[in-house]
């Protein structure tokens, strides 16, 4: 929303939330308080905000002034009922859109900014003609595609914007409205208009796709410690070849984040509610291999260090789930951890930018063992030499640019010989972190 006010300074477009400490920290004077970190958002909320930017927990002024409105709530994995584990909870959808219908004076056309299943936008417009009061209203897709970390880059030069909307005259003047508000900096070409179902089942496979992509060379990465093939090597050989493509071929510990897991969860939901067995079946999979990749860079730690880590202390570098964010939602290290704190070890955290109270909701959240426990097995520190001092190993979980950049001579005399380090994204130079002394272990990688 900011990138689109920043890019229109013609059009006033409101933020609101419910969630009064969250307005008031976007509205904050020091823009190193905004309540997401990402590179260039504090510049563009700058540029934007008090002249047509505005952030406010006043909902139904803003529906009732409103011509266009986005609903970018979250749809969180079902945790009850029908769908559990599996279906996108829709909850919060069904509050906007009621109180948009309760709210609403005037024609609105409302856009669909959450990811959500095949087929809700029905939903939404049944809630909206049914509760209404006679107000008329167009809903449109339009899917996010931007990933953290590089969000604002991504919204400053998408691959493509979809926009998703019914096939009648209304329709087609209502996808326009919104086409023109990204052509303002968008390249009419890059913006697609299709029926709804197809905008709203493109994410769902956009995401399924490319979490396919990390699950297919993940599965790779295991045959590579085991026949000595490098992954970064077949990685590069395949992805030379134009149909198959560079991007998204990186070996890692296991793709977390907000989207990838939920995403195709929600995909099998759908699928299996159809009756499409294999169709289900084949996206689980991904998944699958994605839980096996988390699971056995646990294993493999807990087996190099003669099968026991009970008492030893570990230490994780990186918690986020990729670089340059601060978001840990589904990240490999939350579930790394477990499997670890299972088996009684010490861990000592150190990532750049996720706070101690984070780390702490996340593995109380698994409600695996009292949180109390959790804080005794597990200690975050602010310093990583700090973090990897009197270690038993090292395991990298996270591929912050500044691991590559530590003195890993100065971490190699500070730590419990015989020293070890499991790169879970296989950053460090391996030879040169071998010459040091240390054992070292990658995703992808056999060791001599
Ligand atoms: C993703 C999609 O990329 C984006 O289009 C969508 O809008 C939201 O979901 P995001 O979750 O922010 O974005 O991050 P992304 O860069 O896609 O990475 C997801 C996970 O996959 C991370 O844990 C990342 O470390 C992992 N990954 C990604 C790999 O392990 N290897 C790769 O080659 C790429």
């Amino acid at each position: 929303m900011s990138v689109l006010a920043q890019k229109n300074p013609h059009i006033k477009i409101t933020v609101v939330d419910i969630n009064k400490e969250r307005i008031a920290a976007w509205n904050d004077e020091d823009l190193n308080d905004l309540p997401i970190y990402e590179p260039g958002l504090k510049e563009v909320v700058n540029e934007a905000r008090g002249r047509n930017l505005f952030f406010s927990t006043d909902i139904d002024k803003a529906i009732q002034e409103a011509e266009m409105i986005f609903i970018s709530v979250n749809t969180p994995t079902k945790t009850y009922g029908k769908g559990k584990g599996m279906a996108a909870d829709l909850k919060y959808v069904e509050l906007c859109a009621r109180q948009i219908a309760t709210v609403a004076t005037s024609d609105k056309i409302v856009v669909e900014k959450s990811t959500l299943p095949v087929r809700t936008a029905q939903a939404i417009k049944d809630i909206l003609d049914y509760t209404g009061n006679g107000v008329k209203y167009q809903v449109l897709s339009n899917p996010e595609f931007l990933a953290e970390g590089t969000a604002i880059q991504d919204l400053m030069n998408p691959d493509r914007v979809l926009i998703g909307g019914e096939e009648s005259e209304e329709g087609q003047e209502a996808i326009d409205a919104l086409v023109d508000i990204y052509a303002t900096w968008i390249p009419k070409e890059k913006i697609l208009t299709t029926n709804v179902w197809s905008s709203e089942l493109s994410k769902l496979a956009a995401n399924a796709f490319l979490a396919q992509r990390v699950s297919s060379i993940n599965a790779i990465s295991e045959l590579c410690e085991v026949t000595g093939a490098d992954v970064d090597e077949v990685s590069k050989a395949i992805g030379m070849d134009s149909r198959i493509g560079p991007k998204f071929l990186k070996a890692s510990v296991g793709f977390g984040g907000s989207c990838f897991q939920k995403d195709i969860l929600n995909l099998v939901y759908i699928a299996k509610s159809y009756g499409l067995n294999e169709v289900a079946d084949y996206w689980e999979q991904v998944i699958i291999m994605n839980d096996h990749q988390k699971n056995r860079f646990a294993e493999n730690i807990v087996s190099k260090l003669y099968n026991t880590v009970s008492g030893k202390k570990i230490a994780f570098l990186g918690w986020a789930f990729k670089k340059d964010t601060n978001d840990t939602r589904e990240s490999a290290a939350i579930y790394v951890a477990d499997v670890l704190l299972n088996e009684q070890a010490e861990i000592t955290v150190y990532d750049p930018k996720v706070s101690e109270e984070r780390i702490y909701a996340d593995l109380d959240y698994l409600n695996t063992r009292s949180p109390e426990e959790n804080r005794r097995l597990l200690k975050v520190v602010k310093e990583p030499y700090k973090a990897c001092e009197n270690a038993h190993a090292i395991a990298i979980l996270t591929e912050w640019d500044e691991f590559k950049e530590y003195d890993w001579q100065k971490i190699f005399v500070s730590v419990i010989k015989p020293a070890f380090i499991f790169d879970g994204r296989k950053i460090l130079e391996g030879n040169k972190i071998q010459d040091i002394g240390f054992q070292y272990y990658a995703i992808g990688r056999q060791t001599n």
